[in-house]
């Protein structure tokens, strides 16, 4: 691995968790710099972001680009031409096929806003207000075949108080995936970082 790991960023929309990966290595928190930030759609709104923060954009768009196989493998093409060592997928809304998970195993870590393995899936604040759970969250975990469902890596728990709408409680979720998602690949580049099954850790 070199001094400095290479990091890629997939979004399909806002971005607010790139925002807070790109904001972290820049200010020199987590060892690492971000080469790319890629995006499926080419109206998500965190590509311009991006270029401002001074991050190269990619749109490898998946309306163009099929089967999903042949998306996928230029998606692949692309971070493998920007040597990325570590894939984060930011609210990428798309499901991977075998191919691009074997193409990062154990080298893509993805963010999650429910406390996994409850709500995965999509409208993950809304499976956990309409459950009645007292506390949500949110999950940064290693990308398998499976959605939403690799070995953790870290997680943050909030309350869900009375009176809560899917918008509050997903404000408060976000708020620690900001915070979370830079410490988790700040673990990955530790150089200690290491995967046994199901269990991520850094050893001690
Ligand atoms: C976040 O809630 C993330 O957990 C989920 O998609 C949302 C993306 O938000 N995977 P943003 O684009 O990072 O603001």
């Amino acid at each position: 691995m070199p001094e400095r790991g290479r990091v890629g960023i997939l979004i399909s929309g806002r971005g607010s968790n790139m925002i807070s990966l790109v904001e972290a290595m820049q200010r020199g928190d987590v060892p690492a710099d971000p080469v790319l930030v890629l995006s499926n759609v080419p109206s998500a709104q965190g590509l311009e972001r991006a270029a401002e923060m001074g991050v190269p954009t990619a749109v490898v768009e998946h309306r163009r680009i099929k089967p999903r196989e042949a998306h996928e493998r230029e998606v692949v093409r692309v971070l493998q031409q920007h040597r990325v060592d570590l894939v984060c997928l930011a609210g990428y809304m798309r499901l991977l096929s075998p191919l691009m998970v074997e193409a990062f195993r154990n080298r893509m870590l993805n963010i999650h806003p429910s406390l996994l393995p409850a709500f995965p899936g999509l409208h993950a604040q809304r499976q956990a207000l309409d459950h009645g759970v007292k506390l949500a969250g949110c999950t940064v975990h290693l990308v398998d075949e499976q959605c939403d469902h690799g070995p953790i890596v870290l997680q943050a728990a909030v309350p869900v108080v009375a009176g809560d709408t899917e918008e509050s409680l997903s404000a408060r979720i976000l708020e620690q995936e900001h915070a979370i998602y830079p410490e988790a690949v700040r673990m990955f580049f530790d150089g200690k970082f290491r995967v046994d099954g199901r269990h991520a850790s850094v050893e001690a």
